[in-house]
C-alpha cells in the first residue's frame, strides 16, 4: 500500500461526512493510510483509504470486433439520455487514434495517434458498473482541464483532490457545490499544446474527482457509460466536434444582444415603464426591459397583477413602437390551490396528466412562489402543448418578445414534496454524491418522483433543458421568429433551445471577477448566449462596482442588469451623471461591435465556434494562457482586460506575443508575451486589437433596430507585414433559419499589399440597404500620397500614430469594392 504514490490513490471510501476507520476501509479489502491533513467536506485530500492495485475488477475474457465497435448489455436495457445524438453508419476509416484494451483488470486505453500521447486509460483503478453505482477512472495527459459545469470555480479546474458534484440545484453560486446546470463535458489541454476533449453522456447524480495524478474519476449512480472522446487537435476544434454531437447553438435574434434591463421588485408596470423613459431620456441604448415575477397576479404563471400592472399591455406596446423589445419571467410551478375553475394551467393540467406525480401516482405537492405548486412533466409531449397554450393565451394580452425561465431545476421550497418522500433505493441509493444538502430531494422534488419517460432520479438535471424546448417550440409557433429563451438549469444540447445566466451572483467585486470563468465556460459548452447579474444581484452595489461591472458586461455575450428585490436601484440611470456616461459609453461601444459580435453568433452556430474565447484557444502554444481568466477575448480578435478591483486606475493584462492595438486609438503595442499595465480611468475599459483583423462596427445608436442600419466603419489591424482578414455575416435579424434557406449575406475582408478587398461570397438584399463610409487601417508605417477607392481618388486623414482613416466612402455593402494606398 505505501508503495502507491500519493496522488495515484483512488479513493475507496469517498462517502461525505465519514470518517473512515482502519476497520471499515479493511471491510472493503482496501489500503489504509491515515494522511495528516484530514479530510474536508467537497474537497478531500488524498484519500485513507484507497484501491489496492489488485483490487478485483473486470476481466475481459473474449473479444470480437463489430462494425462499430460498441459494447453493450445485451440482456437488460437501461436508462439512457434521451437527447438526439448523431448516430454513426460506419467505423472510422483513418482515425487519428488508436484503442487497446487491457484484458486483466478489463481497461481501455485511448491514444493520439500522432503523438501516442495517453487521451485516456481506464485501468488506473477499478471499474463498477452495479445498478446504481458506476465509477470509472481515468489518467489525464496533464493537469490542464477546463468545463465540468455548472460550478464556480477558476477557468483552469483545480486538480489537487477537487471533487464537482452535477445535480441541478438552485442555490446562490458558491464553490465546490453543485449549481444549477450539469455539463459531464471536459476540455484537456495535453502538454504539447495538443487538445483533446470527453463528454461522459450521462444524467444521473455524480461526482467527477480530479486528483494530482493527474487522474479524473466518474462516480455516477445510474444510467450507463456513454462517452464520447474528441480528438481536436487544438482547442476550438474539441468543441467544434464537441457540439458536433449535442447540437450548435442557435442563431440568436439580433436584439438578444442588446442591453437587457431588469430587476426583482419592479412595483408596477408604471414603475418599470418610467426606468425605460429615464433611459430613453439619457439617450442609453436598451433593447429589452424585462419583468421578475412581480407582474404576476400572486405569482401565477400566464397572468398579470390588473392593479399595479395595469398598463402591461400598454407598455408592451410602447416599447415596440421604440423598436424595443419585452422579456417576462416564467416559473415551472403551476399553483394547485386556486378555486376550481378558476385557474385554466392548473384546471387542464390536471385534466390532461402533464403534471409530475409522486412515487403514488398522485400529482406531486410541491411550494415556490404561489404557494402550494404542481410541477409540469416536460418529458412528456402533452405537456408541450398545454406549455404552448398557455403561452399562446398569455401572449394574446400581453405581446412579450421572449421568455425567461427560471426556477427550473426544479426548485422547490420543500425538500421533496410536502409530504416528504418515501424511503426507498431512489430516495437513499448505496451512495450518495457530494449533493448539497446531503440527499437527491434537497430542495427540489422527490427523485422517486414519476415522470412520463423515467424516474425524476434518472431525468432531475434534464428538466431546464426538456422546459427550455417546450418554451423555444412555443415561441416558435407564437412569434415565428427566433424564439429568445434565457433558462436558469441547462444540461448538454441546450444551446440550441436557449441562453443561460449565471444565476444569484452578489455586488461584490469578488463576483465581477467569477463572472468571466462563468461566461468562458458556459461559451465551451456550447450556450454562447451567457452573461452574469451586471451589478450583481444579491446585496447592495457600488457607484464605482456598477460602472467597472457594465464596462465588463458590455462585453457578455448576453448582457443584462438585474437586482434583487428590496436592493438599491442600479440602472445606469440611479447614478451620479459621471458614472451614468461612463455607462452609457461602455454600451455604446457594444452597439458599435454589433456587427462584429453578430457574425461570431453565426460562427457559433454554424461552426460551433465561442463567441467569448478564452486565450488558449488562440494561443495554445503559449503556456502563460492556460489559466487566464481575467480577460478574454471576443472571437479571435479582441481582448477584453477589465478593471476587476476596487479602486484601480489601471489594470494589468496579459498579451500574448505579437502586435495589438488600443481599439479606440489605433495606438500600437508589441508584447513579447508579457503583462502590461494599462490605464483604466473609470470612464475606461481596455479593449485591444490583435494583429492581422478586420472587426465591422457600425455607428451606434439606442436600439440595435437603429444602429443595425447605420453605415459600416471597418476597423483594419494590420499584422507585421501588412495583412488583415475578417468577415461580416449579415441578414434580416429575426427571420428563422436565415442561413439554412440562403437568406443572408456573407462578406469576406482582406488586405495585403496596401489594398483592401471586400467581396461578397454570398449576396443578399440586406446588404444593400447597409453603407461603408469609413475604414480605419491600424498599422499603416508610412503615411499615404493618395488613396484610391475602385480606382478613383478618396479622402483620407493620416495621423501619427499610423492610423489611416479613408472617409466618405459611401460603399454599398453588396459590391465588391478595393481600397489601395500608395
Ligand atoms: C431566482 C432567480 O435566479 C432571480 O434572478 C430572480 O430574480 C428570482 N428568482 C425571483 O424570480
Amino acid at each position: 500500500c505505501s508503495q502507491i504514490p500519493e496522488a495515484w490513490r483512488f479513493d475507496c471510501y469517498p462517502e461525505r461526512g465519514v470518517v473512515v476507520t482502519e476497520e471499515m476501509c479493511h471491510a472493503r479489502n482496501c489500503c489504509f493510510i491515515q494522511h495528516s491533513q484530514s479530510k474536508s467536506p467537497g474537497r478531500n485530500g488524498v484519500p485513507w483509504c484507497f484501491y489496492t492495485p489488485d483490487y478485483p475488477s473486470y476481466e475481459l475474457v473474449s473479444i470480437s470486433d463489430t462494425e462499430m465497435g460498441k459494447i453493450t448489455d445485451p440482456a437488460e436495457k437501461r436508462y439512457e439520455v434521451p437527447i438526439d445524438v448523431p448516430v454513426v453508419q460506419k467505423k472510422a476509416s483513418n482515425p487519428s487514434y488508436t484503442v487497446d484494451f487491457i484484458k486483466d483488470p478489463f481497461g481501455l486505453i485511448v491514444k493520439r495517434a500522432q503523438t501516442g500521447t495517453v487521451l485516456l486509460n481506464t485501468s488506473i483503478a477499478p471499474l463498477f458498473y452495479a445498478d446504481q453505482f458506476l465509477q470509472m477512472s481515468t489518467s489525464l495527459p496533464s493537469r490542464f482541464i477546463y468545463g465540468l459545469g455548472e460550478h464556480r470555480s477558476n477557468f483552469l479546474h483545480d486538480i489537487q483532490w477537487n471533487t464537482l458534484t452535477m445535480w441541478a440545484r438552485d442555490v446562490p453560486p458558491m464553490e465546490l457545490t453543485n449549481l444549477y446546470g450539469v455539463h459531464p463535458f471536459y476540455l484537456s489541454v495535453e502538454s504539447d499544446g495538443m487538445a483533446h476533449g470527453f463528454f461522459m453522456l450521462n444524467s444521473n447524480a455524480m461526482d467527477v474527482a480530479l486528483q494530482p495524478a493527474p487522474a479524473i474519476t466518474w462516480r455516477m449512480i445510474g444510467g450507463i457509460f456513454d462517452f464520447y472522446v474528441f480528438l481536436g487537435p487544438d482547442p476550438s476544434s474539441v468543441i467544434a466536434q464537441y457540439l458536433d454531437v449535442v447540437g450548435k447553438p442557435a442563431m440568436p435574434i439580433y436584439w438578444a444582444l442588446g442591453y437587457h434591463l431588469c430587476r426583482w421588485g419592479y412595483k408596477s408596470s408604471e414603475k418599470t415603464w418610467d426606468v425605460v423613459k429615464e433611459m430613453r431620456n439619457y439617450g442609453i441604448p436598451q433593447d429589452v426591459q424585462w419583468n421578475d415575477i412581480d407582474y404576476m397576479d400572486h405569482a401565477l404563471d400566464f397572468t398579470y397583477d390588473t392593479m399595479n400592472f395595469s398598463t402591461l399591455p400598454d407598455l408592451v406596446k410602447d416599447l415596440h413602437r421604440h423598436y424595443q423589445h419585452y422579456v417576462m419571467i416564467l416559473d415551472p410551478g403551476i399553483s394547485n390551490s386556486q378555486p376550481s375553475g378558476s385557474y385554466w394551467p392548473f384546471d387542464e393540467g390536471k385534466k390532461r396528466g402533464i403534471f409530475i406525480n409522486d412515487s403514488n401516482g398522485e400529482i406531486l405537492t410541491g411550494k415556490v412562489w404561489p404557494g402550494l405548486t404542481a410541477f409540469p412533466d416536460f418529458s412528456n409531449p402533452d405537456t408541450h402543448e398545454w406549455w404552448y397554450q398557455n403561452l399562446k393565451s398569455f401572449h394574446e394580452k400581453v405581446p412579450f418578445d421572449g421568455v425567461w425561465i427560471d426556477m427550473n431545476e426544479p426548485s422547490n421550497f420543500f425538500d421533496g414534496s410536502i409530504n416528504g418522500c418515501p424511503d426507498n433505493e431512489l430516495e437513499n441509493p448505496p451512495y450518495t454524491p457530494g449533493i448539497l444538502g446531503g440527499t437527491l430531494k434537497a430542495k427540489t422534488v422527490c427523485a422517486s418522483a414519476r415522470q412520463k419517460i423515467s424516474t425524476h432520479y434518472n431525468i432531475h438535471s434534464l428538466y431546464g433543458l426538456m422546459e427550455a424546448k417546450a418554451t423555444e417550440s412555443a415561441l416558435r409557433k407564437i412569434t415565428d421568429k427566433r424564439p429568445f429563451v434565457i433558462s436558469r438549469s441547462t444540461f448538454p444540447s441546450q444551446g440550441r433551445y436557449s441562453g443561460h445566466w449565471l444565476g444569484d451572483n452578489r455586488s461584490q467585486w469578488k463576483d465581477l471577477a467569477t463572472s468571466i470563468p462563468g461566461m468562458l465556460t458556459f461559451n465551451i459548452l456550447g450556450i454562447p448566449l451567457i452573461g452574469a447579474d451586471i451589478c450583481g444581484f444579491g446585496g447592495s452595489t457600488t457607484e464605482e462596482l456598477c460602472v467597472r461591472w457594465t464596462q465588463l458586461g458590455a462585453f457578455y455575450p448576453f448582457s443584462r442588469n438585474h437586482n434583487s428585490i428590496d436592493e438599491q436601484d442600479q440602472e445606469p440611470t440611479a447614478f451620479s451623471p459621471a458614472a451614468r456616461t461612463a455607462m452609457k459609453e461602455a454600451i455604446l461601444l457594444r452597439y458599435s461591435l454589433f456587427p462584429y459580435l453578430y457574425t461570431l453568433f453565426h460562427h457559433a452556430h454554424i461552426s460551433g465556434h465561442t463567441v467569448a474565447t478564452p486565450l488558449l484557444f488562440q494561443f495554445p502554444n503559449d503556456e502563460k494562457t492556460y489559466g487566464i481568466d481575467k480577460q478574454f477575448l471576443l472571437g479571435k480578435s479582441l481582448l477584453v482586460t477589465p478593471v476587476l478591483e476596487a479602486g484601480r486606475d489601471y489594470v494589468v493584462g496579459y498579451f500574448p506575443k505579437g502586435l495589438w492595438y488600443d481599439f479606440q486609438t489605433g495606438d500600437s503595442l508589441i508584447s513579447s508575451g508579457e503583462e502590461i499595465n494599462l490605464q483604466a480611468p473609470t470612464d475606461k475599459i481596455n479593449l485591444h486589437l490583435r494583429e492581422g483583423s478586420v472587426i465591422p462596427t457600425q455607428r451606434p445608436n439606442t436600439t440595435l433596430w437603429v444602429s443595425s442600419g447605420q453605415p459600416l466603419h471597418l476597423i483594419v489591424s494590420l499584422s507585421e507585414d501588412g495583412v488583415a482578414k475578417g468577415d461580416l455575416y449579415w441578414d434580416d435579424g429575426e427571420i428563422l433559419d436565415t442561413y439554412e434557406k440562403n437568406q443572408y449575406a456573407y462578406i469576406y475582408f482582406t488586405v495585403e499589399q496596401n489594398t483592401m478587398t471586400s467581396e461578397v461570397l454570398h449576396n443578399h438584399e440586406e446588404a444593400t440597404y447597409i453603407t461603408v463610409e469609413t475604414v480605419s487601417f491600424y498599422g499603416v508605417k508610412n503615411g499615404p500620397e493618395n488613396v484610391t477607392v475602385n480606382s478613383q481618388e478618396a479622402t483620407f486623414t493620416y495621423r501619427n500614430n499610423q492610423v489611416l482613416t479613408v472617409t466618405d466612402l459611401g460603399l454599398n455593402l453588396s459590391h465588391n469594392f478595393t481600397i489601395s494606398w500608395m
